[in-house]
Protein backbone atom coordinates (compact mmCIF):
# COMPACT_ATOMS: atom_id res chain seq x y z
CA UNK A 1 0.00 0.00 0.00
CA UNK A 2 1.09 3.55 -0.91
CA UNK A 3 0.90 5.98 1.99
CA UNK A 4 0.40 9.88 1.75
CA UNK A 5 0.96 12.52 3.73
CA UNK A 6 -2.11 14.12 4.73
CA UNK A 7 -1.06 17.68 3.73
CA UNK A 8 0.40 19.53 6.47
CA UNK A 9 -1.26 17.48 9.32
CA UNK A 10 1.19 15.21 10.19
CA UNK A 11 -0.85 12.04 9.89
CA UNK A 12 -0.22 9.45 7.05
CA UNK A 13 -3.02 7.65 5.58
CA UNK A 14 -3.38 5.09 2.90
CA UNK A 15 -3.86 6.54 -0.84
CA UNK A 16 -7.30 4.00 -1.17
CA UNK A 17 -9.79 4.65 2.07
CA UNK A 18 -13.13 3.08 2.85
CA UNK A 19 -15.85 4.94 2.67
CA UNK A 20 -18.78 3.75 4.89
CA UNK A 21 -21.41 5.51 3.51
CA UNK A 22 -22.69 2.13 2.00
CA UNK A 23 -22.14 -0.02 5.52
CA UNK A 24 -24.94 2.34 6.78
CA UNK A 25 -27.34 0.05 5.29
CA UNK A 26 -31.15 0.24 5.31
CA UNK A 27 -30.48 2.48 8.49
CA UNK A 28 -32.15 6.05 9.00
CA UNK A 29 -33.37 5.80 5.53
CA UNK A 30 -30.20 5.84 4.07
CA UNK A 31 -31.40 2.94 1.81
CA UNK A 32 -27.97 1.28 0.42
CA UNK A 33 -29.50 -2.14 -0.27
CA UNK A 34 -27.32 -5.76 0.33
CA UNK A 35 -25.15 -4.38 3.27
CA UNK A 36 -24.82 -7.15 5.88
CA UNK A 37 -23.35 -5.47 9.65
CA UNK A 38 -21.55 -8.46 10.16
CA UNK A 39 -19.75 -8.30 6.79
CA UNK A 40 -19.26 -4.72 7.15
CA UNK A 41 -17.20 -5.67 10.51
CA UNK A 42 -14.94 -7.69 8.96
CA UNK A 43 -14.29 -5.89 5.66
CA UNK A 44 -13.47 -2.98 7.99
CA UNK A 45 -11.23 -5.31 10.12
CA UNK A 46 -9.99 -6.94 6.63
CA UNK A 47 -8.97 -2.72 5.67
CA UNK A 48 -6.43 -3.19 8.19
CA UNK A 49 -4.52 -6.26 6.80
CA UNK A 50 -4.87 -4.73 3.15
CA UNK A 51 -2.82 -1.53 4.68
CA UNK A 52 -5.75 0.62 4.15
CA UNK A 53 -5.88 2.73 7.94
CA UNK A 54 -8.43 5.48 6.62
CA UNK A 55 -12.19 5.12 7.15
CA UNK A 56 -14.47 8.23 6.02
CA UNK A 57 -18.09 8.06 7.86
CA UNK A 58 -20.42 10.72 9.37
CA UNK A 59 -22.75 11.30 12.02
CA UNK A 60 -25.23 11.09 9.46
CA UNK A 61 -24.29 7.75 7.87
CA UNK A 62 -27.26 5.55 8.86
CA UNK A 63 -28.71 8.14 11.68
CA UNK A 64 -25.06 7.08 13.55
CA UNK A 65 -25.47 3.20 11.81
CA UNK A 66 -21.82 3.78 9.51
CA UNK A 67 -20.26 5.35 13.04
CA UNK A 68 -21.72 2.64 15.56
CA UNK A 69 -20.50 -0.37 13.27
CA UNK A 70 -17.11 1.45 12.70
CA UNK A 71 -16.78 1.59 16.89
CA UNK A 72 -17.50 -2.49 16.82
CA UNK A 73 -15.01 -3.12 14.35
CA UNK A 74 -11.91 -1.19 15.69
CA UNK A 75 -11.90 -0.86 19.21
CA UNK A 76 -8.69 -3.34 19.64
CA UNK A 77 -7.01 -1.59 16.81
CA UNK A 78 -8.16 1.90 17.23
CA UNK A 79 -4.46 3.57 17.09
CA UNK A 80 -4.27 1.61 13.42
CA UNK A 81 -6.98 3.71 11.66
CA UNK A 82 -7.13 7.46 10.79
CA UNK A 83 -11.27 7.98 11.17
CA UNK A 84 -12.89 10.82 9.19
CA UNK A 85 -15.91 11.59 10.25
CA UNK A 86 -18.63 14.65 9.59
CA UNK A 87 -20.69 17.00 11.43
CA UNK A 88 -24.01 17.23 10.08
CA UNK A 89 -25.91 20.81 10.40
CA UNK A 90 -27.04 23.43 11.64
CA UNK A 91 -29.33 22.77 14.17
CA UNK A 92 -32.95 22.77 13.21
CA UNK A 93 -34.38 24.37 16.31
CA UNK A 94 -34.20 28.03 15.31
CA UNK A 95 -32.04 29.93 18.01
CA UNK A 96 -30.33 26.65 19.33
CA UNK A 97 -27.03 27.71 20.22
CA UNK A 98 -24.51 26.39 17.55
CA UNK A 99 -21.40 26.23 19.41
CA UNK A 100 -23.22 23.83 21.95
CA UNK A 101 -24.58 21.71 18.89
CA UNK A 102 -20.76 20.77 17.10
CA UNK A 103 -20.01 19.72 20.95
CA UNK A 104 -23.07 17.28 21.52
CA UNK A 105 -22.69 16.53 17.82
CA UNK A 106 -18.59 15.45 18.42
CA UNK A 107 -19.62 13.68 21.88
CA UNK A 108 -22.35 11.53 20.43
CA UNK A 109 -19.87 10.70 17.34
CA UNK A 110 -17.05 9.35 19.43
CA UNK A 111 -19.62 7.28 21.93
CA UNK A 112 -20.85 5.85 18.49
CA UNK A 113 -17.12 5.41 17.46
CA UNK A 114 -16.01 4.31 20.98
CA UNK A 115 -13.15 6.04 20.83
CA UNK A 116 -12.04 9.25 22.86
CA UNK A 117 -10.79 11.07 19.73
CA UNK A 118 -11.63 11.70 16.12
CA UNK A 119 -8.79 12.36 13.66
CA UNK A 120 -10.48 14.03 10.89
CA UNK A 121 -13.50 15.95 11.68
CA UNK A 122 -15.34 17.51 8.87
CA UNK A 123 -17.69 20.07 8.07
CA UNK A 124 -20.69 17.67 5.92
CA UNK A 125 -21.42 20.49 3.96
CA UNK A 126 -20.95 24.70 3.70
CA UNK A 127 -22.14 26.63 6.80
CA UNK A 128 -23.02 30.42 6.10
CA UNK A 129 -20.16 32.74 6.04
CA UNK A 130 -22.00 34.50 9.36
CA UNK A 131 -21.51 31.58 10.75
CA UNK A 132 -18.04 30.71 10.24
CA UNK A 133 -16.23 32.30 13.05
CA UNK A 134 -18.39 30.32 15.97
CA UNK A 135 -17.63 27.34 13.96
CA UNK A 136 -14.36 27.53 13.20
CA UNK A 137 -13.54 28.79 17.07
CA UNK A 138 -15.61 25.81 18.27
CA UNK A 139 -13.59 23.39 16.44
CA UNK A 140 -10.30 24.47 17.22
CA UNK A 141 -11.51 24.20 21.16
CA UNK A 142 -11.88 20.60 20.01
CA UNK A 143 -8.57 20.71 19.11
CA UNK A 144 -7.04 22.02 22.11
CA UNK A 145 -9.51 19.61 24.06
CA UNK A 146 -7.97 16.70 22.46
CA UNK A 147 -11.34 15.38 21.02
CA UNK A 148 -10.10 16.12 17.42
CA UNK A 149 -7.08 15.97 15.90
CA UNK A 150 -7.45 18.18 12.75
CA UNK A 151 -10.89 19.97 11.01
CA UNK A 152 -11.87 20.22 7.39
CA UNK A 153 -14.74 20.76 5.03
CA UNK A 154 -16.58 18.41 2.62
CA UNK A 155 -17.07 21.11 -0.10
CA UNK A 156 -16.45 22.04 -3.81
CA UNK A 157 -16.52 25.40 -3.44
CA UNK A 158 -13.26 26.82 -2.77
CA UNK A 159 -14.31 30.51 -2.05
CA UNK A 160 -16.09 28.71 1.32
CA UNK A 161 -12.58 26.43 2.17
CA UNK A 162 -10.68 29.68 1.32
CA UNK A 163 -12.75 31.65 4.11
CA UNK A 164 -12.62 29.04 6.48
CA UNK A 165 -8.64 29.10 6.24
CA UNK A 166 -8.51 32.66 6.83
CA UNK A 167 -10.77 32.01 10.21
CA UNK A 168 -8.37 29.53 11.76
CA UNK A 169 -6.06 26.33 11.07
CA UNK A 170 -8.93 24.29 8.25
CA UNK A 171 -6.45 21.59 6.79
CA UNK A 172 -8.94 19.25 5.31
CA UNK A 173 -10.98 19.30 1.87
CA UNK A 174 -13.15 16.60 0.74
CA UNK A 175 -13.66 16.71 -3.22
CA UNK A 176 -16.01 14.99 -4.93
CA UNK A 177 -13.76 13.79 -8.26
CA UNK A 178 -14.08 10.84 -10.39
CA UNK A 179 -13.86 10.01 -14.29
CA UNK A 180 -17.40 11.22 -14.71
CA UNK A 181 -16.68 14.57 -12.36
CA UNK A 182 -14.51 16.94 -13.36
CA UNK A 183 -16.30 19.33 -11.09
CA UNK A 184 -13.86 18.97 -7.97
CA UNK A 185 -10.75 19.98 -10.18
CA UNK A 186 -10.87 23.27 -9.15
CA UNK A 187 -10.93 22.19 -5.84
CA UNK A 188 -7.83 19.93 -6.13
CA UNK A 189 -5.59 22.36 -7.59
CA UNK A 190 -6.70 24.52 -4.50
CA UNK A 191 -5.75 22.17 -2.29
CA UNK A 192 -2.24 21.81 -3.92
CA UNK A 193 -1.39 25.29 -3.38
CA UNK A 194 -2.75 25.75 0.54
CA UNK A 195 -1.41 22.22 1.04
CA UNK A 196 -4.62 20.75 2.17
CA UNK A 197 -4.81 16.55 2.75
CA UNK A 198 -7.80 15.82 0.62
CA UNK A 199 -10.29 12.78 0.58
CA UNK A 200 -12.10 12.32 -2.50
CA UNK A 201 -15.45 10.86 -2.30
CA UNK A 202 -17.65 9.21 -4.92
CA UNK A 203 -14.87 7.74 -7.03
CA UNK A 204 -16.87 5.26 -8.72
CA UNK A 205 -19.83 7.30 -9.44
CA UNK A 206 -22.13 5.21 -6.47
CA UNK A 207 -20.89 2.28 -8.36
CA UNK A 208 -21.86 3.20 -11.85
CA UNK A 209 -18.10 3.22 -12.91
CA UNK A 210 -18.00 -0.53 -11.87
CA UNK A 211 -19.91 -1.54 -15.05
CA UNK A 212 -22.48 -3.99 -13.50
CA UNK A 213 -24.74 -1.21 -14.56
CA UNK A 214 -23.99 -0.42 -17.91
CA UNK A 215 -26.50 -3.19 -19.52
CA UNK A 216 -29.09 -3.58 -16.39
CA UNK A 217 -30.05 -2.38 -13.27
CA UNK A 218 -30.86 -6.40 -12.67
CA UNK A 219 -28.25 -6.20 -10.09
CA UNK A 220 -29.92 -3.24 -8.18
CA UNK A 221 -32.81 -3.58 -5.60
CA UNK A 222 -35.65 -1.25 -6.22
CA UNK A 223 -35.41 -0.49 -2.57
CA UNK A 224 -31.73 0.89 -2.78
CA UNK A 225 -31.04 4.61 -2.31
CA UNK A 226 -29.74 4.52 -6.25
CA UNK A 227 -32.64 2.55 -8.20
CA UNK A 228 -34.78 5.38 -8.95
CA UNK A 229 -31.74 7.68 -9.90
CA UNK A 230 -30.20 5.33 -12.08
CA UNK A 231 -33.60 4.05 -13.19
CA UNK A 232 -34.18 7.24 -15.59
CA UNK A 233 -33.41 7.16 -19.83
CA UNK A 234 -31.36 10.02 -19.22
CA UNK A 235 -29.31 7.45 -16.97
CA UNK A 236 -29.87 4.36 -18.80
CA UNK A 237 -28.45 6.35 -21.95
CA UNK A 238 -25.71 7.55 -19.86
CA UNK A 239 -25.07 4.19 -18.48
CA UNK A 240 -25.16 2.54 -22.41
CA UNK A 241 -22.34 5.16 -23.28
CA UNK A 242 -20.20 4.17 -20.37
CA UNK A 243 -20.18 0.76 -21.21
CA UNK A 244 -17.12 1.93 -23.92
CA UNK A 245 -15.20 2.34 -20.66
CA UNK A 246 -14.33 -1.35 -20.67
CA UNK A 247 -11.54 -0.63 -22.70
CA UNK A 248 -9.82 0.41 -19.79
CA UNK A 249 -9.57 -3.46 -18.33
CA UNK A 250 -8.12 -4.66 -21.10
CA UNK A 251 -4.81 -4.42 -19.66
CA UNK A 252 -3.75 -7.51 -18.07
CA UNK A 253 -4.30 -7.59 -14.22
CA UNK A 254 -6.30 -4.31 -14.21
CA UNK A 255 -9.93 -4.40 -13.71
CA UNK A 256 -12.46 -0.99 -14.84
CA UNK A 257 -12.69 -0.07 -11.01
CA UNK A 258 -9.10 -0.42 -10.58
CA UNK A 259 -8.66 2.20 -13.67
CA UNK A 260 -11.68 4.38 -12.43
CA UNK A 261 -9.55 4.57 -8.94
CA UNK A 262 -5.93 4.95 -10.44
CA UNK A 263 -7.14 7.33 -12.21
CA UNK A 264 -8.23 9.82 -9.44
CA UNK A 265 -5.28 8.47 -7.58
CA UNK A 266 -2.87 9.84 -10.26
CA UNK A 267 -4.47 13.32 -10.07
CA UNK A 268 -2.23 16.00 -8.78
CA UNK A 269 -3.64 17.24 -5.41
CA UNK A 270 -5.46 14.01 -3.83
CA UNK A 271 -4.29 11.90 -1.02
CA UNK A 272 -6.66 9.72 -0.64
CA UNK A 273 -9.32 8.13 -2.43
CA UNK A 274 -12.19 6.68 -0.33
CA UNK A 275 -14.10 4.51 -2.22
CA UNK A 276 -16.99 2.82 -0.77
CA UNK A 277 -17.43 -1.19 -0.38
CA UNK A 278 -19.69 -3.19 0.94
CA UNK A 279 -17.54 -6.19 1.09
CA UNK A 280 -14.12 -7.65 1.74
CA UNK A 281 -14.26 -8.67 -2.11
CA UNK A 282 -14.96 -5.09 -3.03
CA UNK A 283 -12.40 -3.97 -0.81
CA UNK A 284 -9.69 -6.22 -2.36
CA UNK A 285 -10.14 -5.39 -5.55
CA UNK A 286 -9.98 -1.70 -4.63
CA UNK A 287 -6.91 -1.48 -2.42
CA UNK A 288 -5.42 -3.09 -5.62
CA UNK A 289 -5.65 0.29 -7.22
CA UNK A 290 -2.85 1.30 -5.23
CA UNK A 291 -0.68 -1.31 -7.24
CA UNK A 292 -2.05 -1.81 -11.27
CA UNK A 293 -0.55 0.62 -13.97
CA UNK A 294 -1.38 4.07 -14.33
CA UNK A 295 -3.67 5.10 -17.28
CA UNK A 296 -1.59 6.01 -20.38
CA UNK A 297 -2.13 9.70 -21.33
CA UNK A 298 -4.12 8.65 -24.59
CA UNK A 299 -6.24 6.35 -22.21
CA UNK A 300 -6.67 8.94 -19.65
CA UNK A 301 -8.34 11.54 -22.98
CA UNK A 302 -10.33 8.46 -24.29
CA UNK A 303 -11.81 7.78 -20.95
CA UNK A 304 -12.66 11.52 -20.34
CA UNK A 305 -14.30 11.69 -23.57
CA UNK A 306 -16.45 9.15 -22.98
CA UNK A 307 -17.37 10.16 -19.88
CA UNK A 308 -18.00 13.71 -20.98
CA UNK A 309 -20.30 12.01 -23.56
CA UNK A 310 -22.17 10.24 -21.16
CA UNK A 311 -23.21 13.09 -19.48
CA UNK A 312 -24.04 11.65 -16.04
CA UNK A 313 -25.95 13.89 -14.05
CA UNK A 314 -24.26 14.59 -10.78
CA UNK A 315 -26.35 14.66 -7.60
CA UNK A 316 -26.68 17.97 -5.52
CA UNK A 317 -25.34 18.75 -2.80
CA UNK A 318 -26.46 21.20 0.35
CA UNK A 319 -25.90 23.66 2.37
CA UNK A 320 -25.53 24.36 6.07
CA UNK A 321 -28.65 26.32 6.03
N1 LIG B 1 -21.06 14.99 1.04
C1 LIG B 1 -20.11 14.14 1.38
O1 LIG B 1 -19.24 14.49 2.12
C2 LIG B 1 -20.12 12.75 0.82
C3 LIG B 1 -21.12 12.37 -0.07
C4 LIG B 1 -21.09 11.06 -0.57
C5 LIG B 1 -20.08 10.19 -0.18
N2 LIG B 1 -19.11 10.58 0.70
C6 LIG B 1 -18.03 9.67 1.13
O2 LIG B 1 -17.42 9.13 -0.04
C7 LIG B 1 -17.42 7.70 0.04
C8 LIG B 1 -17.47 7.09 -1.35
O3 LIG B 1 -18.69 7.40 -2.01
P1 LIG B 1 -19.86 6.31 -2.18
O4 LIG B 1 -19.60 5.19 -1.22
O5 LIG B 1 -21.15 7.04 -2.10
O6 LIG B 1 -19.69 5.86 -3.67
P2 LIG B 1 -18.52 5.14 -4.52
O7 LIG B 1 -17.30 4.96 -3.71
O8 LIG B 1 -18.42 5.88 -5.78
O9 LIG B 1 -19.21 3.74 -4.84
C9 LIG B 1 -19.42 2.81 -3.81
C10 LIG B 1 -20.29 1.66 -4.32
O10 LIG B 1 -19.75 1.09 -5.51
C11 LIG B 1 -19.88 -0.33 -5.48
N3 LIG B 1 -18.52 -0.88 -5.45
C12 LIG B 1 -17.44 -0.42 -4.76
N4 LIG B 1 -16.34 -1.15 -5.01
C13 LIG B 1 -16.73 -2.11 -5.87
C14 LIG B 1 -16.04 -3.16 -6.52
N5 LIG B 1 -14.74 -3.39 -6.30
N6 LIG B 1 -16.74 -3.95 -7.37
C15 LIG B 1 -18.05 -3.73 -7.60
N7 LIG B 1 -18.76 -2.75 -7.03
C16 LIG B 1 -18.10 -1.94 -6.17
C17 LIG B 1 -20.64 -0.69 -4.20
O11 LIG B 1 -22.05 -0.66 -4.42
P3 LIG B 1 -22.91 -1.84 -5.07
O12 LIG B 1 -22.10 -3.11 -5.00
O13 LIG B 1 -24.15 -1.90 -4.25
O14 LIG B 1 -23.16 -1.37 -6.45
C18 LIG B 1 -20.31 0.50 -3.32
O15 LIG B 1 -21.26 0.70 -2.32
C19 LIG B 1 -18.66 7.40 0.89
O16 LIG B 1 -18.70 6.05 1.34
C20 LIG B 1 -18.52 8.45 1.94
O17 LIG B 1 -17.55 8.07 2.90
C21 LIG B 1 -19.13 11.86 1.20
Amino acid sequence: MEYRDLGKTGIRVSCIGLGCYPISGMAGGTNWSGINDNESIKTIKHAQTLGINLLDTAEGYGDGHSERIIGKSIRENRTEYVIATKLAAKPKVPGKNLESHIKKSCEGSLARLKTDYIDIYQLHSEPNYGDMPIIVDTLQVLVDEGKIRVFGISTYETEVIQALIKLGNLSIAQIGYSLLNPVGLKGLNFALENKLGTLIRVPLAQGALTGKYFKSLEELSNVDRRYQRFNTPRISASLKKLEELTFLSETPGRTLVQAALRFVLDTPGVTSVIAGAKDRTQLEENAGAAYVRSLTEAEKQKALKIGKEANWPLPPYTKWT
